[in-house]
């Protein structure tokens, strides 16, 4: 699903169960050692697509820690993005000489917990998001609203290495699946990102990848 609304130039893998094989590095296996069950399937499927996306980019396996603020640690060379919700996890990687940064989320393809909408939009998203309501109906706009917002965040931040929050973007989205991120923020090495959006068996998920700035 997600590498549908991704460039050739990233390498994604996706899984929809956790894999039995899957192994950690002990550095890994650090890190969510005191995790709960759910937290550790997550934490080791999305490292397993990973490390079979960074094999289909020629490199070895290799632990990919959280660093600052949880941003996954990468090899050298090499911008990438996880994600994970129920049933579903995912890695996309690309080396950093053909994109500066990648940003994927993916999440239940339902509408928002009451309450989060007015949490996660700006003034003006709300009536656009009412507008694609009227257009398209069968799909939950609030929950692409966030989940497009959580990729903005995965894209900017190793980047910037600082906080975005959910009301420094605005966003417009087209029904067609593509969307557009207007950053707020003072000085952002962006003025807008422009992303992919796709819905699919219950998931929604959204996808950004950046040229070299
Ligand atoms: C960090 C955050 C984006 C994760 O999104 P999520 O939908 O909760 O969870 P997902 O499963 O999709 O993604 C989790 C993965 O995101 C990645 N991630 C975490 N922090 C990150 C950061 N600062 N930068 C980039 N990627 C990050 C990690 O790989 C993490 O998985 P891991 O812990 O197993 O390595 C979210 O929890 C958050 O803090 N959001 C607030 C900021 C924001 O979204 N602002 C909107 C700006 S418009």
């Amino acid at each position: 699903m997600i590498e549908r609304i991704l460039p050739a130039a990233v390498i994604a893998v996706e899984a929809y169960e956790d894999p039995p094989d899957a192994a950690l590095f002990p550095e890994e296996e650090q890190v969510i050692a005191k995790s709960v069950e759910k937290r550790r399937r997550e934490f080791t499927t999305a490292r397993h697509c990973a490390r079979q996306a960074l094999a289909r980019l020629g490199l070895p396996p290799a632990p990919i820690l959280p660093g600052e603020r949880g941003a996954p640690g990468w090899p050298d060379g090499v911008v990438g993005s996880m994600t994970h919700c129920d049933g579903y996890r995912a890695a996309a990687v690309a080396r950093s000489r053909e994109l500066a940064s990648v940003g994927i989320d993916a999440e239940p393809h339902a509408p928002l917990p009451g309450g989060v909408l007015d949490a996660i939009a700006r003034e003006e998203e709300l009536p656009h998001l009412d507008e694609l309501r009227r257009a398209s109906p069968g799909v939950h706009w609030d929950r692409l609203l966030f989940c497009a917002k959580e990729a903005v965040y995965k894209t900017w931040f190793p980047v910037t290495h600082r906080w975005l929050g959910f009301e420094d973007a605005t966003l417009t989205f087209d029904p067609g699946g593509t969307f557009r991120a207007r950053l707020l923020a003072r000085d952002t090495p962006f003025a807008a990102l422009d992303g992919r959006w796709t819905a699919d068996g219950g998931l929604i998920a959204a996808a950004i990848a950046v040229k070299p700035l």
